[in-house]
């Protein structure tokens, strides 16, 4: 389907940041229903279960963004890249600060193995700028660009590689979507619905108590209307008191 003509749901990609299949599952049987088709399976539930939930999800129908953030020497990478094409995922992601003989080895050898499989090759994006940093995090690691010409910098060369796409901060994806273009998928995480109902608004709470590690955040319709393609939502569905209503709040906020 071309992403312009994606429905809110398809647009949704819930991280499973659980911990163990059974939970994933109860997730995944609780969306699917309501339209939901993208799981996000990250470095949490992954190094606890393995292969399984990303199983689970397609067992359940539903498709996965299997998100290990590859960061590794270009043959390990390649490796590991060449793996979940065989997992059958739908999207996966690497570091772009990984380098681009890491790119483009690990790009190389998604084609090469989706090829030998006959698979489709999943989509392979780059994550920028962790949405979780903010500009003082960069200094403190020594980047001297600011946060917006750091992304846009890493988002360049990652199309320059072949990479489909980038993960990256609603923040800053008016910016990609302007150097980029309209085919090239921007992923954002740090979604925040304020939708004024109670269960949505859990977040103002974690925000306030700084539980939220999340700096760089936007509401779904914001995230949208910077040119977001596909939205991650984590906690604010995972930990609400009414996850049914908060995915239909974001499910409306996207309408
Ligand atoms: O709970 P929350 O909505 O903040 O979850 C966001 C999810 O997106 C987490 O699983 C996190 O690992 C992931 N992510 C992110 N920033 C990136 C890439 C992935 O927050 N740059």
């Amino acid at each position: 389907m071309k992403k312009e003509n994606l429905t809110p749901a398809q647009r949704l990609i819930v991280a499973l940041d659980v911990n163990s299949v059974e939970e994933a599952a109860r997730w995944v049987k609780t969306l699917t229903p309501m339209g939901v088709t993208h799981f996000k399976v990250g470095l949490g539930l992954f190094t606890q279960t393995g292969p399984a939930a990303v199983e689970e999800v397609h067992k359940n129908g539903g498709q996965v963004f299997l998100d290990l953030k590859f960061h590794d020497i270009p043959a390990t990478a390649a490796r590991a890249a060449a793996a979940a094409v065989r997992l059958g995922v739908w999207m996966m992601n690497l570091h772009i600060q990984g380098g681009s003989a890491m790119m483009r080895r690990a790009l190389a050898a998604v084609r090469e193995e989706a090829d030998r499989t006959r698979r489709k090759p999943p989509m392979l994006i780059g994550v920028t700028v962790l949405t979780s940093m903010a500009e003082k995090d960069l200094a403190d690691l020594g980047l001297r660009k600011t946060l917006k010409d750091q992304v846009l910098y890493l988002a360049k060369l990652a199309q320059s590689i072949g990479l489909n796409g980038i993960v990256a901060s609603a923040k800053e994806a008016t910016t990609i979507r302007w150097a980029c273009g309209e085919e090239f998928l921007i992923v954002t995480p740090g979604i925040r619905p304020t939708t004024g109902d109670k269960a949505a608004n859990f977040l103002s709470g974690a925000k306030a108590s700084s539980a939220d590690d999340q700096q760089r955040t936007a509401t779904p319709r914001e995230a949208l209307k910077a040119g977001a393609d596909y939205l991650v939502v984590g906690r604010p569905i995972l930990e609400a008191s009414d996850p049914i209503l908060v995915v239909q709040a974001i499910l409306k906020d996207l309408e």
